[in-house]
């Protein structure tokens, strides 16, 4: 299911800055968002991945930046390109709240970086397994795979879609509606719905354009995604705001609730409200409204 537990992290905006960028981070940090990101992967020239582990080590052990309860995301690059370890040992003694895969594409790689993530927890004493996961699905391989990568490990707690990359692998060309990722948009968001995780959406690339982003978001919303990466500050309060339940959605939710419990108690099921027809499905869906809502603190 879908529906976020009380005790659940919120990630409406995710904030992704380059790793090497202090200022950033330092900005990213100072603004509230629910998550961020310090990129160590492609927002990063391969000659400055080295100082970018420095930068993001120091954000996160010297005390100069204060995260508030803003969750510190790292993106690693894939172990593949041998750079991963690395990016491990310098950036793990900072005590992350997770790490972003890039181009997930089996429940392996998934489970390779747990793993290597148990054995620093231990080093570490940390908890095992408080290390979470977000794979970022960004390739048509890792669309196909989507059933193994959603079920691969316990450290998971999201899966994010990328829709540039896919489009690179997958020879499509971008347009603004999107249809030549409408499919890989939508098995992302139905396979994290299928395995208890939350979906983030493609950032919006463009930074000046806020009435297409508002529409590309409330699509997202629509979809089920919980979440929607953002590359840019002026993004991030819209954001924040369509993944939040409005006073009124909240409102509905609350009275159908009442509604449909007053009904079960007189042996009715499907019933009239406000002239639509309700029955479970409409029930579970203003739970998720409340659930969300609770998350995002509003109740
Ligand atoms: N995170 C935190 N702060 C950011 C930011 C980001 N993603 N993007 C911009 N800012 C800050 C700037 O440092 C600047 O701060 P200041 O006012 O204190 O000087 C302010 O917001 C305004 O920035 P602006 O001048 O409009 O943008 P820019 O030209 O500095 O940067 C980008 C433009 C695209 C390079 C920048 O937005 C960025 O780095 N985005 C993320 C890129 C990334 O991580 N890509 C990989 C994953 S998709
Ligand atoms: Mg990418």
């Amino acid at each position: 299911m879908n529906t976020l537990e009380p005790s659940s992290r919120v990630r409406r905006a995710i904030l992704i800055m380059p790793g090497d960028d202090l200022k950033k981070i330092s900005k990213g940090a100072s603004l509230g968002v629910d998550s961020m990101i310090m990129d160590l992967e492609d927002g990063v020239a391969l000659n400055n991945k080295e100082r970018a582990r420095q930068v993001v080590q120091q954000a996160l052990t010297s005390g100069e930046i204060d995260f508030g309860k803003t969750e510190r995301l790292v993106r690693l690059n894939q172990a593949k390109k041998g750079l991963q370890v690395e990016d491990i040992t310098m950036t793990v003694i900072g005590k992350p709240d997770g790490y972003v895969l890039p181009k997930v594409e089996s429940a392996r790689e998934v489970q390779q970086l747990s793993h290597t993530l148990l054995e620093r927890e231990i080093l570490l004493g940390i908890e095992p397994g408080t290390i979470k996961l977000i794979a970022l699905i960004e390739t048509a391989k890792g669309i196909v795979n989507l059933p193994q990568i959603a079920q691969a490990d316990s450290r998971l707690v999201a899966l994010m879609f990328g829709a540039e990359d896919l489009a690179g692998s997958m020879g499509a060309i971008r347009s603004e509606g999107g249809e030549e990722v409408f499919y890989a948009r939508s098995a992302v968001v139905l396979h994290a719905a299928a395995f208890g995780l939350q979906a983030i959406d493609t950032p919006f690339i463009t930074i000046q354009a806020m009435e297409a982003l508002k529409a590309e978001t409330l699509t997202a919303r629509r979809m089920g995604y919980t979440g929607k990466l953002a590359i840019h500050p002026s993004h991030v309060g819209l954001i924040n705001e369509i993944f939040t339940p409005t006073d009124q959605e909240i409102d509905h939710a609350q009275r159908l609730i009442e509604a449909h419990e007053a009904k079960q108690a007189d042996h009715t099921g499907a019933f009239a409200f406000e002239g639509s027809m309700v029955d479970m499905p409409m029930i579970r869906s203003a739970e998720n409204v409340l659930a969300r809502a609770r998350a995002a603190g509003k109740l």
